[in-house]
This record gives structure tokens, sequence and C-alpha cells, in this order.
């Protein structure tokens, strides 16, 4: 059986604890390999190689250092097909969505590689002669990163990009149920020449692993992405620690469709947000508010097309939807879907786990909509992470603006309309970090910056010009060449 391996230090070994789990197809059930379960002596290796090897890079002109991200955009391309068909196979989105993702991670290391020509900083005029004052990007240190499963590169992508191009090492700790997509992207930087020690790859779980990355003294940061109760113990626990730490978490994304929306274009734009990637994107839509004048007319266009969606492996071209990652999480699905039922929310489709012969080897959900479910219902508050989608009626644009933010997260929004006035008014008003017009919930693209506000995150931005502030400090420096003391605030009054 094929044994996945850590990469510490430029080289692939395995963890002294002996231990492997074993690693699922969620489409069946089918025992791909077994990744190896490291210790704490582990992370310690990992971090003392990257805190030396950062020592040299910091040094290395960020020109220089893009050359290397150059290297793995090109070395993704070569292999997008090859690392979308390992991620179906662990993570169980359909193919052309992992093909999607990779290129995700594409773009990303291109656009990361070109801040090695950038990273800018300010100039100012000095409020004193002969004094020039200017503040600088520099490198943090060690950039512990917390990476999931629902999207195995492009996240990885996100952190370890800029991490890296600023001038930081890394230490990586993928999820355990993803590591072969994990070991396809750490080869890469491998192939790429990047310095040993600079990306290191630990795998394991997140009580071992991922707590001594968050309790290690030579961790300068942590990004994270994942659930709000793992977010909110990191964040703590860095708190005390005083790190700084950067996080992307749970979502409740709507999309609004007003009275003049094209319905068409809206259903098109929910299937795609609400039941791609199964509904296991932070991104994914789980809520439909909609103007009571077309609930009816949405509801039937919905469950007419439902249909199409059709289930299966998601290394099958013709399959739409994929299973979800594991058991535990088709159980926690279908816990949420009865809570639903038991508040009175009424069925339009799904709601239930597939068993049908050909799928009971794997974690199906069907496709579920939730109509007459009002705000306060908890299928309409909590984050379900599956293929459930919840219809809340509205009157007015200000009735659902306010239903769209009064819930805990800020990520995702969205608003059908053909009103150029109320597009502007729900772009201002809409309080999450990203807004969509006329488009779903998802679709995110890598040069933007990329995360939420409320309980989604804590003010940080993966991906676009935003990442980098999660990997610098700012250094101001101040060059008086007037040869004399010149006291600022007190000499030039
Ligand atoms: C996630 O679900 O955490 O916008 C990331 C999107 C994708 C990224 C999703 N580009 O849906």
């Amino acid at each position: 059986m094929k044994k996945y391996l850590n990469y510490i230090d430029g080289e692939w070994s395995e963890s002294s604890s002996g231990k492997y789990v074993e690693i699922l197809n969620p489409a069946n059930g089918e025992v791909l390999g077994e990744v190896t379960q490291s210790t704490k002596e582990d992370v310690d290796r990992a971090v003392q190689a990257a805190k030396k090897a950062q020592k040299e890079w910091r040094l290395v002109p960020a020109p220089e250092r893009a050359e290397f991200l150059y290297k793995v955009a090109f070395l993704l391309k070569e292999r997008k097909e090859k690392i979308a068909q390992v991620l179906t196979s662990e993570m169980g989105k359909v193919i052309e969505e992992a093909r999607g993702e990779v290129q995700e991670a594409i773009d990303m290391a291109f656009y990361m590689a070109g801040e090695g020509r950038r990273q800018f900083g300010d100039t100012v005029p000095s409020e004193l002669r002969n004094k020039f004052a200017m503040s600088v990007r520099i490198p943090v240190g060690v950039a512990g990163l917390i990476t999931p499963w629902n999207f195995p590169i492009a996240i990885a992508s996100w952190k370890s990009l800029p991490a890296l191009v600023t001038g930081n090492a890394v230490v990586w700790k993928p999820a355990t149920e993803t590591p072969m997509t994990a070991y396809e992207f750490a080869k890469i930087y491998e192939e790429a020449g990047l310095p040993k020690g600079l990306l290191n790859l630990v795998n394991g779980s997140g009580s071992v692993v991922g707590n001594a990355i968050v309790e290690h003294p030579d961790i300068d940061l942590i990004s994270f992405t994942g659930s709000n109760e793992v977010g909110s113990a990191i964040n703590a626990r860095a708190g005390e620690l005083l790190k700084r730490t950067s996080l992307e978490m749970g979502g409740k994304n709507a999309v609004t469709v007003l009275a003049d929306a094209d319905l068409d274009l809206a259903v098109d734009s929910i299937l795609w947000g609400a039941f791609g990637t199964s509904g296991q994107r932070c991104t994914a839509t789980s809520r439909i508010i909609v103007h009571q004048y077309v609930k009816a007319e949405l509801e039937q266009k919905l469950v007419d097309r439902i249909g199409e969606l059709t289930l299966g492996d998601g290394a099958d071209e013709s399959v739409k939807v994929g299973p979800v990652i594991n058991r535990s999480a088709l159980e926690k699905i279908h816990d949420f879907v009865q809570i639903g039922q038991r508040e009175g929310a009424r069925l339009l489709a799904g709601g239930h786990i597939v068993s049908e012969i050909g799928l009971d080897g794997g974690n199906f959900y069907a496709p579920t909509i939730f109509t007459d479910v009002t705000p306060e219902m908890r299928i309409a508050k909590e984050e379900i992470f599956g293929p459930v989608v919840s219809i809340i009626s509205v009157n007015s644009l200000e009735e659902a603006i306010e239903i769209n933010n009064n819930v805990e997260f800020g990520l995702s929004s969205s608003i059908f309309t053909a009103d150029v006035n109320r597009a502007f008014q729900a772009m201002r008003d809409l309080d999450t970090g990203i807004v969509y017009i006329n488009a779903g919930t998802t679709g995110a693209e890598i040069h933007l910056p990329f995360g939420g506000t409320k309980g989604t995150g804590n003010g940080h931005r993966d991906s676009g010009v935003a990442a980098l502030d999660v990997y610098t400090e700012w250094k101001s420096v101040y060059i008086d060449y007037s040869g004399k003391l010149q006291r600022a605030q007190i000499d030039n009054n």
C-alpha cells in the first residue's frame, strides 16, 4: 500500500510514531493508501529546519524568490490533470471542479510570483529637511499553515505562496483526509528546487500536529482555514502567546432573489452554488432569500431542475455531484435535515442519505431544498457544510438585507435583480466580505481578497494583495542625511 510521508528539511520521512491512518475514497470506501501520523517532535524538527532556512531566504532578493514560484506555477500547469484526479479520489469533488481547483492554485502561483517584483511599500516626505522616510515589508519568520480538506490544493496555495515570496519559511499541516494532494503539491515545491527547509509538510491530526504548531515558540504566525470551533481555540491560545493568526472559517451564505430577477439565471447559480462540491465550500449557498412574488415560481424551477444533479463518483465525467467527505459529515448533514423538519420547514427535494446500489459504498447525500424556512430556525443560522439549502421569503430588499446580515457569519452573499439602484444598495449594505451581483455565492478569483466579516474570520484575508499583510511586518525606516541632530516634532516647529 502506498505510504504518504512527511517532507521535512528537504527529505521525505515517516514519523517516529510509526503510526499511519488510511486514506479513503469517499465515493466508494476504497483504501487509497496510508499517511504517516506525526508527533510533536516531528513538528519541532520541521520548525528547526524552517527557522534555519528562513535566515538565508529572507536575504534572497524577492524577484529571485519569485522564480521558484514561477517554476511551481508551470509544474502545476503541466500536472493539472494528474493532480485533479488525485484530488477527486481522496476528496470526492467532481473532476471538472477538481481541475478548476488546481487552476486556482496555478493562478495563485503566477500571481504571487508577480509579487516578487512588487511588495510595494511607501516613501513619504519627512517632516524634516535632509531626511528620508519609507516603509518596507519584511517577513514575519516561520509560518504555520493549517489547511482544510475541501480545497486541499487551492487553499494550501493561497497560504504557502505568499508566505514564501515574502521571505518566510513554512510548516504546513494538511487535513488528514487529503494527504495525497498535499504530497503532490510538496513534490512540486521540491522539483522546483525550492531550498530545503523552506516548505515542510507535516501530516497528522489537529490535536497533535495542529496543537504543536500553535504552541511552538518558533512559529511566528498561524494561518488557518477550517471550523469555527477549532479556529476560535487557536485564536484564544495564540492570543496568550502573542502570535499573529489569520483565520478563515464558517459561512451561511445567501442568494437574494428580487421580484425583477432573471429567475433562470438565479436557478442556474443556486444549483451550482448550493450543490457544487456537494455544498462543502465555505462559500456555498445555504440560504435563498426570495421575494414572495416570485417564491412559488422559483421553487418550481428548482424542483424541475434538481433531477439534473446526477450523483456518483466524481471521477466519472457525467456526474454532477460527488460524495461528502466522510461518514460523520454525512450523519451531521442528516441530523441537520431532521432538525429542519422538526422546526417546521418543508422539504421540497432530497432530505435523505442515498443508499441505492452502486452508491451505497460511498457518502452520498441527496441534494436537499427546504422551504418555508424562517430566519430563527437553526437550519437558517448554522453552517451545515453539505448539499442543503433553505428558502426564506421576504417582502422587500430591506428585509432581505436584514436577514442576510443577521447571522453569525459574513463570508459571501449574492443578489439577483435587474435594478441598478437596488444592486448598488445591496452592494453597500450586505455585510459580507464578498458580494456578488447577478452571480451566485461561489467563484472567488485569487487576485481579490478572500475572507469574511464577523464570525467568518478575524479581519485578515487570503489571496489578493491583502494576503501579503498576513505574512509581512511593516518596517518604517528613517534616513537622516543632515549630519546633525534633528528632533522630530520639535525642530520643525
Ligand atoms: C472555500 O470554500 O473555502 O469562491 C474556498 C469559491 C472558491 C474558493 C472556495 N474559489 O468558491
